[in-house]
């Protein structure tokens, strides 16, 4: 499945450039899109019946780990008694995240909102009784935070899916394409209700596997959604109508080609509240890793899984209060900044401020002594640590007076700039950045 979706990039891509013709509308894309890049960091929330006996998100049933009817009776189970939003929000904010996307319907097609399309909801037909959906994008709201939903565009309950169990379809489209209309007006349906009710600044699809864009109806999906609102941001699980790529769970080595683009992470290694999953990563690893994808022009959507009643499970808490302390005092080195200089020029991630005037360089936080920049073309004016501001000395060395190429900047990270998870070094330049990029020699 995973393979899949990875087939369909180039096609994302294809999109992008068909965009980027028209200049006004690529113009309109990256204005849309600044928002997006400038967040760097959102929080994902899986929350669904399935936290009820903390089994796996839709996937149990679909993969027969439990029989259906079982996995449909947690329905009984989803209270959200303790659910309270603004406390959420106030803990989303605190990690420093400026989005966050929420699972409005997962692929076992029970959604958060009383949807008119179908009974199986949790307003209808769970003890929760509510719209969850509501309170949280308005508590999101009022902390200045942009609201991101979830939608599985498959629905392995609907009756008019194709699909239902990993061994098991209901109907081929070719032989009954009348019904797989009754389910694309179904989901069109369901997708108005989402934009209409709750105004989403984002919509993140899942589950477009399987079906092609023509099969979803992809082009007219994403012309539904834009006109609701000209700027809500779609990601790339549309089969090539979406806006901004989505590596899952893998990190990429390389700098993904797509302009933007989002690394969604678990923070154990479930998306769905798993009690019995105590693999979390640790704050320092969480860390690592934003920073990476923050250095390769990326953001990172790190999931939580709230239980059945809206507690959030107290590692994730911690890891998102810990990411919250670092972001506080290292933001100005994460947020609003462009990814950083090309593989090759500095061994660990760094970022570049708009103006290209600075560059900073992550260190991690158990190392003192040197680090270098290569091919810097441009002089320093100072470098200092984001921690205490304290001034850093570095030598320039191998400079060649008659040759292009830079010398090597060998940083002296004095054992001061230590921070518990990762260092930030601020290097200043006297004019915007210039970088040598050759092999070297005359
Ligand atoms: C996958 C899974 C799904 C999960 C999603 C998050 O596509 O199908 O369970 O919600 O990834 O990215």
């Amino acid at each position: 499945m995973r393979f899949k979706y990875l087939l369909i990039l180039p096609f994302i891509a294809v999109m992008l450039s068909a965009n980027a013709q028209s200049k006004t509308n690529a113009d309109s894309i990256a204005t849309k899109m600044q928002w997006f890049a400038d967040a760097k960091l959102g929080i994902f929330i899986h929350w669904g019946i399935y936290s009820v006996n903390g089994v796996d998100e839709s996937w149990s049933f679909y993969n027969k780990k439990l029989p259906y009817k079982d996995y449909m009776s947690q329905l009984k189970g989803f209270t959200a008694k303790n659910y309270k939003p603004e406390e959420w929000a106030a803990l989303i904010k605190e990690s420093g995240a400026r989005y966050s996307v929420i699972t409005t319907k997962h692929h076992d097609g029970v959604a958060l909102w009383k949807t008119a399309q179908s009974k199986l909801n949790v307003v209808e037909s769970t003890p929760a009784k509510r719209d969850l959906l509501k309170p949280f994008y308005e508590a999101l709201r009022k902390e200045n935070i942009k609201c991101g939903a979830y939608f599985s565009i498959l629905d392995w309950s609907h009756q008019d899916y194709t699909g239902f169990l990993k061994d098991s379809s209901r109907y081929k489209i070719a032989s009954q394409p009348e019904r797989w209309k009754k389910f694309q007006s179904f989901y069109m349906g369901q997708l108005k209700e989402v934009m209409g009710n709750y105004k989403p600044d984002l919509i993140w699809f899942d589950g477009d596997w399987g079906h092609s864009n023509e099969e979803w109806n992809a082009p007219a999906v994403r012309s539904l959604l834009l006109g609701y609102n000209p700027n809500v941001i779609i990601n790339g699980r549309l089969q090539g109508y979406g806006d901004y790529e989505t590596p899952e769970q893998n990190f990429p080595i390389t700098r993904p080609k797509f302009h933007w683009w989002e690394l969604c992470m678990t923070t154990n290694d479930n998306w769905g509240y798993h009690p019995d999953d105590t693999n979390y990563k640790t704050p320092s690893e969480v860390i690592s890793i934003f920073v990476d994808a923050v250095s390769n022009g990326g953001n990172l959507l790190l999931d939580i899984g709230p239980a059945e009643d809206g507690t959030i499970p107290a590692p994730q808490v911690n890891i998102l209060k810990e990411l919250g302390k670092w972001n506080k005092k290292y933001g100005e080195a994460i947020f609003e900044t462009l990814g950083g200089l090309p593989q090759g020029h500095f061994a660990g991630p760094t970022t570049i401020s708009k103006d290209s005037s600075t560059i900073y360089l992550f260190v991690p936080g158990h190392l003192s002594g040197d680090v270098t920049i290569k091919g810097l073309d441009t002089k320093i004016k100072k470098i200092t640590a984001l921690n205490n501001g304290e001034n850093v000395k570095w030598k320039i060395v191998g400079k060649i007076s008659w040759s292009a190429v830079p010398g090597l900047v060998f940083v002296h990270v004095p054992p001061t700039v230590k921070d518990e998870y990762m260092s930030v070094l601020k290097v200043e330049l006297e004019k915007p950045l210039k970088l040598y990029r050759g092999s070297g020699g005359l």
